[in-house]
């Protein structure tokens, strides 16, 4: 869809005036195409740029000069650590997220050292092929279900990420003890050590399905959050500090519902379990971005919530094949219609905050003094894919998947991930 600057200035809520100068400070960036009479049409990718804009700009209090950088870098968010005097260390740092995590920071970020701690020893011998031998890589085989090999793991590391867990729904349901371990006791495992080696930040990556669990898979994930958000207590004085970053299905994970609709588009037929089904859109990079921030902002016992777009199934299918034949084939069991990264409850405490809801802890025993900026949420807030704000069109959905607006042309869209949770996604394979 063209956009004139107006559309742009309603849409972002940013003056005219405004929207025009960031237009001539990043010419280089933003190439509106011109009509015949020689007025600018913005497309929907010019429009995300504005946005990324006003982000770093008004959010982050970034000059444009650094905003230019950070936007050539691909990145919204800069973290402001200084990463090269940190030690970290990630459990689970062989999965989808953790060779994420650890290639934007060798990128970006240039950490001392980066500990990747999980069990099987092959996925750390690709991983170290992959990531070329990075002497900043150091692998260590280990199960989070072990406290004394955390603890010894943990010595000298300043900031720890845990992303470690069995995250399969049936796996979950069909060896609920294993869940258990894994999930709940490896979380305190986790507490335990970093509390005993003095790190002094810990963030724990949670699930949209940790709200009002319906599965084993949420509820362990819900019991690591709570001891993740009151582990603090523990701390007491001491200085480690644990949060939690919550979100939801990534996109465009292997097995998920964009290369299933492209693979099916070849044969002429798409299907969907339910038309009415929605989701969060978020990717890789933004959920590394998010565990960033939550380092930057926490304060401890906070779980941070992207503010993310959502989109329609439907809209997915008509993006992606306009032209195929859609068969519904009805919702799997389990499978919701839609997100939740917030629940009703934790509406009560949450927070607008620097582009993110923040559940803050019901309670907290040690020092806390930030978020007196934060907006509070309306009352009865809960922040659901089909109740937000924001929507992905057609037409960005279609740029996203095909990096144009014509679907006919080669998927730009590479599969990065395996998959999360076995239920998630709008379409049987
Ligand atoms: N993928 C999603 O869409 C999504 C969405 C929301 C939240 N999350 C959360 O994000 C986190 C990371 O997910 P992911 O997609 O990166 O998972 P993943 O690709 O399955 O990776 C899991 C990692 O954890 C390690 N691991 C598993 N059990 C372990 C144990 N007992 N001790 C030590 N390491 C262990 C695995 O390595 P070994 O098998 O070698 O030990 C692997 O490195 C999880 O906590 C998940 O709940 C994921």
């Amino acid at each position: 869809m063209e956009m004139r600057i107006k559309d742009i200035s309603q849409r972002l809520e940013v003056p005219v005036s405004t929207i025009r100068y960031w237009q001539n400070e990043f010419t280089d960036l933003i190439m509106p195409q011109r009509t015949d009479g020689g007025q600018r049409r913005y497309s929907e990718r010019d429009c995300t740029l504005f946005s990324k804009i006003k982000t770093l700009v008004y959010e982050q209090g970034q000059s444009l000069a650094t905003a230019k950088k950070i936007i050539k870098s691909g990145k919204s968010f800069r973290s402001d650590i200084d990463w090269t005097q940190q030690t970290i260390l990630i459990t689970g740092g062989t999965g989808s997220f953790g060779k994420h995590f650890c290639r934007m920071m060798l990128d970006h970020y240039n950490p001392k050292a980066i500990r990747i701690y999980s069990r099987d020893e092959l996925k750390q011998h690709d991983m170290r092929i992959e990531f070329k031998d990075d002497p900043r890589l150091r692998f260590l085989i280990g199960d989070v279900r072990d406290g004394e090999r955390l603890r010894r793991a943990m010595e000298g590391v300043d900031m720890a990420v845990h992303a470690a867990a069995l995250k399969q729904v049936p796996a979950c349901e069909y060896n609920p003890f294993e869940a258990v371990k894994t999930n709940v006791h490896g979380a305190q495992n986790v507490i335990n050590a970093a509390i005993d080696a003095g790190v002094k930040k810990v963030i724990a990556l949670s699930t949209d399905k940790a709200v009002n669990p319906v599965n084993l898979y949420g509820a362990t994930k819900l019991c690591s959050d709570k001891l993740f958000t009151q582990g603090n207590s523990y701390a007491g004085g001491g200085r480690t500090r644990f949060a939690c970053v919550r979100y939801g299905n990534v996109i465009g994970s292997r097995g998920s519902v964009i290369p299933v609709f492209l693979k099916q588009k070849e044969s002429g037929r798409l299907t969907i379990t339910d038309p009415r089904m929605t989701r969060f859109w978020i990717t890789l990079d933004q959920a590394v971005e998010l565990v960033l921030k939550g380092f930057k902002y926490m304060e401890g016992g906070e779980i941070f919530v992207p503010q993310i777009p959502s989109m329609r199934i439907t809209d997915l299918a008509r993006a992606i094949a306009p032209d195929c034949v859609v068969d519904q084939i009805g919702i799997r069991p389990g499978e919701k219609l839609h997100e939740a990264l917030t629940g009703e409850d934790e509406g009560r405490t949450a927070v607008i905050y620097k582009g993110m809801y923040v559940i803050l802890p019901n309670y907290s025993w040690w020092n806390r003094k930030n978020y007196v900026e934060a907006v509070p949420v309306p009352e009865n807030f809960v922040y659901t894919s089909d109740g937000n704000q924001e929507w992905m069109t057609v037409e960005q959905l279609r740029e996203l998947v095909y990096g144009s607006a014509t679907p006919g042309g080669v998927a730009q869209f590479q599969p990065k991930l395996d998959r999360e949770e076995v239920e998630i996604y709008a379409v049987r394979n």
